[in-house]
């Protein structure tokens, strides 16, 4: 069996770049994060949240799930939502999902795959939610592309919804909940424009954002 030897080598690499072109980079890290972004993303391993935005340790809260689900009763989530918005006080959350997400993939064409088909029946919920819309697609990749969006949107409200955010809102906490998607293809993060700065708003927002990918089909 391989041993972790290129991890290794591969992190000493790391941090003596790191060093070389700032000498006090980890010193200064080690009495405080103080990120401004916590980001809700995929599992997938070509999803690198931090790295993709070009952020250094420090810069960002991370939680990854299959399929970036944000779920009412999972207290994993909660527990670390709760940790971002209260204890750091982050100003911004983020939900960011992928196009060609292999979770949402197996969600919409119904495959079994084992014990993850539990947690996707949420992606599922999303995809009967919006049959409408998905219905209408012309082909898989057409409604992959929409369901990956969609379930965005579904989670962005899950997000907002949690007693954390309201709870913060309530209590006059500047934050915003927002939501992009990568695309795989270009590295590209594209932003759905939904952003909830307060609860009042999420209705509308949600309304919004539903509509623009309804209006989206075959573009
Ligand atoms: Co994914």
């Amino acid at each position: 069996m391989d041993d972790l030897t290129p991890l290794l080598n591969g992190n000493r690499a790391w941090a003596a770049a790191m060093t070389a072109e700032d000498p006090d980079f980890f010193q200064r890290l080690i009495n405080q994060q103080s990120p401004d972004y916590f980001w809700i993303g995929c599992s997938d391993s070509r999803v690198p949240s931090t790295q993709l935005v070009g952020m250094l340790p420090g810069d960002m809260f991370v939680h990854r799930n299959v399929a970036n689900v944000v779920v009412h009763s999972d207290l994993n989530f909660l527990s670390v939502l709760h940790y971002a918005v209260a204890v750091l006080k982050v100003r911004h959350v983020i939900v960011c999902g992928h196009h060609g997400c292999g979770g949402v993939h197996e969600a919409l064409a119904n495959t079994h795959v084992g014990l993850v088909d539990n947690w996707l029946r949420h992606v599922q919920d999303v995809r009967h939610k919006h049959a409408a819309i998905i219905d209408a697609c012309e082909s898989l990749d057409e409604q992959l592309h929409q369901l990956c969006t969609l379930n965005v949107i579904e989670q962005v409200v899950n997000v907002c919804q949690t007693t954390v955010m309201q709870q913060a809102w309530a209590q006059g906490q500047e934050i915003a909940v927002h939501g992009l998607i990568y695309d795989l293809a270009d590295g590209l993060l594209q932003d759905l424009a939904l952003q909830v700065t307060r609860p009042q708003d999420l209705v509308d927002q949600y309304a919004r954002a539903i509509a623009q990918v309804a209006d989206s089909r075959g573009s």
